[in-house]
């Protein structure tokens, strides 16, 4: 691991992250969502050209209630071939207005440059297509010298881009902090809905595809979705949701008509819209009032005091958006906790060759439903071991092995309370730092009769006795991640024949996902070794494009002398209808059984409820694998054990092979 930077060793959340606003620093968000600190709470509107920039912002911002414009930045009538030969070069570019007219802040905070949408860099046209490049170029560069953070780019006019991805690409290498937002129509016909006299399959994502692997995935090119009246498949949608999708716009013409003639959304859009929210995608109107009761007076919950007359046409549209958000649920409690490190890759944890500190201890100590299901498993298991009519003469000997702190050993001492059973414990620990807390806690609760502290390491302790039940909780996001499986099997020397491990039992999962966020700043490292490494991540803005599939499984105890090391092949079938897709890596989990029923995991489909000690693990891919509609990913997994270290090594033979990741660890492993 030491050859990899990323940031402290984690299995879940440890450091508050500031989330910074990129988009607008201003007064009337959609409205307030506890928590929720994200861009989507603002609203842009599309505007049409004009020269008086005061004006437009003071009509669509102070007026009416948006957050930000997207804004022509250059007249539409602009031709350069036609200025350059009149003036021979000297001419003032037709833009909207000087820099001066807005201040700097409300240039980068409200205005997004929107790019001439006549240009055509792919046209046969050789005029048009110079004409194209030469204006691109011109509004970018003033976009940038006004500091505005986003340009949104215009939908490549015909089936092939490369000129204008060219020129685009150019213009990526060079740019500072700006973001360029292309414009994709959400459109993908399905397979069933097609004519059977038409050959082609009309699927949008196809073009943002091309477009991104001609800009090598750039992390300053972004998408701007046009959310139209009918939408594709739920799957088809979901790919979007792995793509650094910035804004969604929203036609006048997609809303509905409701029963007092007010704009609406369809169900499929208003969970469209709400998906958005919660993926930091901003909403914006686009188009004219097409609504009967546009021109009316509005809700009046932005409180405006402007006249009838000033009312914006948009503005019931808005207001509808803004129901829409604060329509929505509240973040829970820990999801608010857990916003800051949506998406950032953290370093899994080593707690065998490192020591863990005091502040990774207490974390894990606040997680309660993980103390909850150990009980109930100890519980379980003490109430077989001891029949009700041997509860007061028998004694069991419980060892908990990697005590850290000792909430495992409280557990056990509740449960054994619970059942009415006799308990002697041994607290086990290599590490020396959590002894020191184990003996004053040991002190504090007056359990020096019935608990042993024992500073070893488990593989090398000679117990004097043997156990009853040994319960360790040694798991990692991928089970046996943390080393689990050779630890154990140093432990289990000290547990009777017919004893009991809690856990009995750990499967790791894995998924592919879309990711294009994880993917972007795993390449910011720019080298072989960051792209072999396995991170700790609260995966959020992913399209998750399989159900996940089992991996590795390792019993305890277990009676045979079977080798630590697996090898599994996983074949991944991407439905019909989610279209094409891009693979970024894959998405990993665990799920234990603690004992018999009792189990604990975080495989979505079982997670445990309100846990929270780990977040998924994700194992990227130095190339994305592009998978075609109803194609199969195949997969292989594998886990190696060396004298010092186990490492894991993994690849894609289908549809297309990848290399073989982290060839004899050489990247990424976790050390014995
Ligand atoms: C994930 S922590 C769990 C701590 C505690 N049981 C809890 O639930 O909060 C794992 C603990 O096992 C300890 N550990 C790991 N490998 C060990 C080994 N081989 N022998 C003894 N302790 C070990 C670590 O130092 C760490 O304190």
């Amino acid at each position: 691991m030491d050859s990899v930077s990323v940031v402290q060793k984690q299995r879940c959340c440890l450091i508050q992250i500031l989330i910074l606003n990129r988009i607008c620093n201003k007064k009337m968000p959609l409205g307030e969502r506890g928590g929720d600190k994200t861009e989507s709470r603002y609203c842009g509107i599309e505007t049409d050209f004009n020269d008086d920039m005061p004006h437009v912002l003071d009509f669509n911002l102070s007026s009416a209630g948006f957050d930000f414009v997207i804004a022509p930045l250059m007249d539409p009538v602009y031709r350069p071939s036609l200025v350059q030969k009149e003036s021979l070069g000297s001419a003032v570019l037709p833009f909207a207005g000087s820099d001066l007219v807005l201040s700097p802040s409300q240039w980068s905070s409200h205005v997004v440059g929107k790019i001439s949408s006549w240009i055509d860099l792919d046209s046969e046209d050789e005029t048009l297509r110079i004409d194209s490049e030469t204006a691109l170029k011109q509004e970018i560069s003033w976009a940038s010298h006004l500091s505005l953070q986003a340009c949104l780019l215009p939908t490549p006019k015909g089936t092939t881009c490369a000129n204008y991805a060219r020129c685009v690409n150019q213009i990526l290498q060079g740019l500072s902090n700006m973001q360029l937002w292309l414009r994709i129509p959400v459109e993908k016909n399905d397979d069933d809905s097609t004519d059977a006299n038409s050959d082609t399959l009309v699927d949008s994502w196809e073009m943002w595809n091309s477009f991104r692997l001609l800009c090598e995935h750039h992390s300053q090119l972004c998408v701007a979705l046009d959310i139209l009246s009918s939408l594709p498949s739920e799957n088809s949608l979901s790919r979007w949701f792995g793509e650094s999708v910035r804004a969604s716009i929203i036609n006048t013409h997609s809303f509905l008509t409701n029963a007092r003639g007010y704009p609406c959304l369809s169900k499929r859009h208003q969970k469209l819209v709400t998906r958005f929210f919660n993926h930091s995608i901003q909403i914006i109107i686009s188009g004219n009032s097409v609504h009967p009761k546009t021109s009316v007076v509005a809700n009046v919950s932005h409180n405006h005091s402007v006249s009838d007359s000033q009312r914006h046409p948009l503005r019931p549209y808005l207001d509808y958006v803004g129901y829409l958000y604060q329509k929505m649920d509240p973040l829970p409690e820990q999801e608010r906790f857990e916003l800051g490190y949506r998406d950032f890759l953290q370093a899994p944890l080593q707690p065998l060759m490192d020591n863990l500190e005091a502040q990774t201890y207490e974390t894990f100590e606040k997680d309660a439903m993980k103390y909850i299901q150990y009980q109930r498993a100890v519980c379980k298991a003490l109430l077989d071991r001891v029949p009700d009519e041997e509860a007061s003469v028998k004694t069991t000997v419980l060892m908990v092995v990697g005590a850290g702190r000792g909430p495992l050993v409280r557990a056990s001492l509740q449960a054994a309370e619970e059942t009415g059973r006799k308990l002697k414990v041994y607290a086990v620990e290599k590490n020396p730092n959590a002894i020191v807390t184990l003996h004053a806690l040991i002190k504090l609760e007056g359990w020096e009769d019935i608990v042993t502290i024992v500073s070893s390491d488990m593989r090398s302790w000679n117990a004097p006795e043997k156990a009853d039940i040994l319960v360790s909780e040694l798991l990692g996001s991928f089970g046996d991640n943390e080393l689990s499986p050779e630890c154990l099997d140093g432990a289990e020397r000290f547990l009777k024949k017919d004893g009991i491990s809690i856990p009995s039992s750990y499967t790791s999962f894995l998924q592919p996902v879309t990711s294009a966020k994880l993917y972007n700043d795993v390449k910011a490292h720019k080298d072989l070794a960051h792209f072999e490494t396995a991170y700790v991540v609260k995966i959020h803005n992913a399209a998750r494009l399989a159900p996940s599939q089992p991996v590795f499984t390792f019993t305890h105890p277990r009676l045979d002398r079977e080798s630590n090391e697996r090898y599994k092949k996983m074949h991944f079938v991407i439905p019909n209808d989610t279209g094409s897709a891009i693979v970024h890596g894959f998405a990993g989990y665990f799920d234990a059984t603690l004992y018999k029923d009792v189990h604990l995991g975080i495989e979505p489909s079982t997670a445990t409820p309100n846990m929270f000690s780990w977040f998924a693990i994700f194992f990227p891919l130095r190339s994305p694998i592009y998978v075609g509609p109803g194609s199969t990913l195949e997969v292989n997994f594998w886990r190696c054990c060396g004298p010092k270290k186990v490492w894991y090594e993994w690849c894609v033979t289908s549809p297309t092979p990848s290399p073989i990741h982290n060839t004899n660890g050489r990247s990424y492993w976790v050390g014995l």
